[in-house]
């Protein structure tokens, strides 16, 4: 089933021509790479995918419906989109990992946010630390579990794994891997394409705003 339609999309900002003219059709339970250089367009695709931005011109389909017909806090919930650069907000890191519970008014589940960060390589003392204490390797990891404890069905990644170093990349990527197993659909913008070859059904390389090339892997 197709679960994330993009058609004909165009993104036009202060005149510039960012993104010109993509189609592309994804499944549901795929994993894609998306590679190409600086300044082509990837990371404007992530936000037009995830809603963050809409269309100059064109049309997205979440399972067959129009964006447009969607309640953005609900595609939100659905769609979820990891910047590379992540924005902790608060104090703690507990503003951030309760946060995804609050937006969905329930009770904060403690038990699995220490379960989540003992998953990432992080124990539990970092659950009252300092936003500012952190290195941009844990920053990430915990906006990425800040994005992934209640399980999206589709997930954006902007080079997520930038500040990681070696052991923890491998941790991450294993995390991701089993969340597209067990269903959730992955686009990946990311520079180690062969160290995650194995990750990938497909790769696309975006330049100057199109789709440049297209390659089914493994
Ligand atoms: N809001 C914006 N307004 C004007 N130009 C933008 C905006 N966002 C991105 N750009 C420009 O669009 C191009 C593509 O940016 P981006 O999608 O970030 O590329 P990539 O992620 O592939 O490096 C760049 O030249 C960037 O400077
Ligand atoms: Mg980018």
């Amino acid at each position: 089933m197709t679960i994330l339609k993009l058609q004909n999309i165009h993104y036009i900002s202060d005149n510039t021509n960012i993104i010109n003219g993509i189609n592309l059709d994804i499944n549901e339970g795929e994993c894609i790479s998306i590679v190409g250089p600086s300044g082509s367009g990837k990371s404007t695709l992530l936000k037009l995918c995830s809603d963050l931005i809409s269309p100059s011109q064109g049309d997205l389909f979440f399972k067959n419906k129009n964006y447009k017909e969607y309640n953005p806090t609900e595609l939100r919930k659905k769609i979820s989109y990891c910047v590379q650069i992540p924005y902790l907000f608060g104090e703690t890191v507990y503003d951030n990992l309760s946060y995804p519970f609050e937006t969905r008014k329930e009770d904060v589940n403690k038990i699995k946010i220490l379960e989540y960060l003992y998953k990432f390589n992080l124990d539990e003392s970092y659950i009252n630390k300092d936003v500012n204490s952190l290195s941009g390797g844990e920053k990430q990891r915990i906006a990425l579990i800040r994005n992934l404890i209640y399980k999206p069905e589709i997930l954006l990644l902007d080079e997520v794994t930038s500040a990681l170093d070696k052991d923890n990349l491998k941790i991450v990527e294993g995390i991701i891997k089993d969340m597209n197993k067990s269903g959730t659909t992955v686009i990946w913008i990311t520079h180690n394409i062969e160290q995650s070859k194995s990750i990938f059904n497909r790769k696309i390389t975006i330049e100057d705003g199109i789709i440049e090339n297209e390659e089914e892997l493994n």
